[in-house]
């Protein structure tokens, strides 16, 4: 069985450090050390290294909001892998539709990033999702493919296994840069669900059943207490990336509840032998 992911993606939400030490200190004692479930946050860069020292020893982990897909150089502005290993990161979001659709960023690009993340150790949480305007023309799975295709090109099956997928359709992210003209709505549970199947099914062609089975497939996009419940209750989701709903520990630890309270106490089928999956008898 799939274990239940949810991730906090602070993007450029709290500035200073002190602020994001101290959300940071009132999530901990709400995430016990046995937890079934894996969370992590995504503080900006300048927090990540205090907030890990905040965070050592309890099950709480870190991502980055992004990184380069170079070790190091003349790369003004850009982080690298082996920065984010440095603060103590264990995850990195690649390709949100922020910095794809603010900041031009391609399936090609992230592709690079990719790679590099996982060669690197670090957990790929890989973001794809179709727009309104896409959705409408009905255009949904044409567009997740393309992204997959893109964004999957040069990588094997025997490099997936800390990959995670995050299915955050544009117009449910509660960003107004993103959605001038959209009402934006979470996803319905069956629209979250048939997007999902959409990603396994690709999965299951490009790289077998075997990897599409235990991929982690989180879903993103105006994701709250009040609707967490409906939407981890369904089968494909396997967890959360939440933005606005990540801010506090008021808002963010009943979601962890509610997915703790959802996994089963059942245990994982299968392991990873060099780089091979093995399923238990
Ligand atoms: P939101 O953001 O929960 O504020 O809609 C989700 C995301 O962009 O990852």
């Amino acid at each position: 069985m799939r274990r239940y992911v949810i991730g906090g993606n602070w993007k450029m939400a709290i500035t200073s450090v002190k602020e994001a030490k101290h959300v940071v200190e009132k999530m901990i004692h709400g995430i016990s050390m046995t937890s079934s479930i894996d969370v992590f946050i995504a503080p900006s860069f300048n927090a990540l290294y205090p907030v890990s020292e905040i965070i050592r020893g309890s099950s709480l982990k870190l991502a980055g909001q992004n990184m380069y897909y170079h070790e190091s150089g003349a790369f003004t502005g850009q982080i690298s892998p082996l920065s984010l290993i440095d603060a103590n990161c264990s995850y990195v979001i690649l390709g949100h539709s922020e910095p794809r659709r603010i900041f031009g960023e391609t399936d090609r690009f992230i592709n690079k990033k990719l790679i590099k993340a996982l060669d690197s150790g670090l957990y790929p949480v890989l973001c794809i999702g179709e727009t309104a305007k896409e959705r409408e023309e009905d255009k949904t799975e044409d567009i997740l493919y393309d992204q997959l295709s893109g964004c999957f090109r040069d990588i094997a099956a025997t490099q997936l296994k800390n990959i995670i997928i995050a299915y955050e359709p544009v117009w449910a992210i509660n960003n107004k840069f993103l959605n001038p003209d959209t009402t934006i709505r979470p996803a319905t549970p069956s629209e979250a669900e048939n997007a999902h199947k959409i990603v396994r099914e690709w999965f299951s062609d490009k790289f077998g059943p075997h990897i599409s089975e235990i991929l982690p497939i989180i879903y993103g996009g105006s994701m709250n207490s009040e609707n967490a419940k409906e939407l981890l209750s369904i089968d494909q989701i396997d967890g959360g990336l939440i933005g606005g709903a990540s801010l506090s520990a008021e808002k963010f630890l009943p979601i962890v509840r509610i997915a703790e309270s959802l996994s089963g106490v059942g245990t994982q089928n299968y392991r990873w032998e060099d780089n091979t999956l093995r399923f238990n008898n």
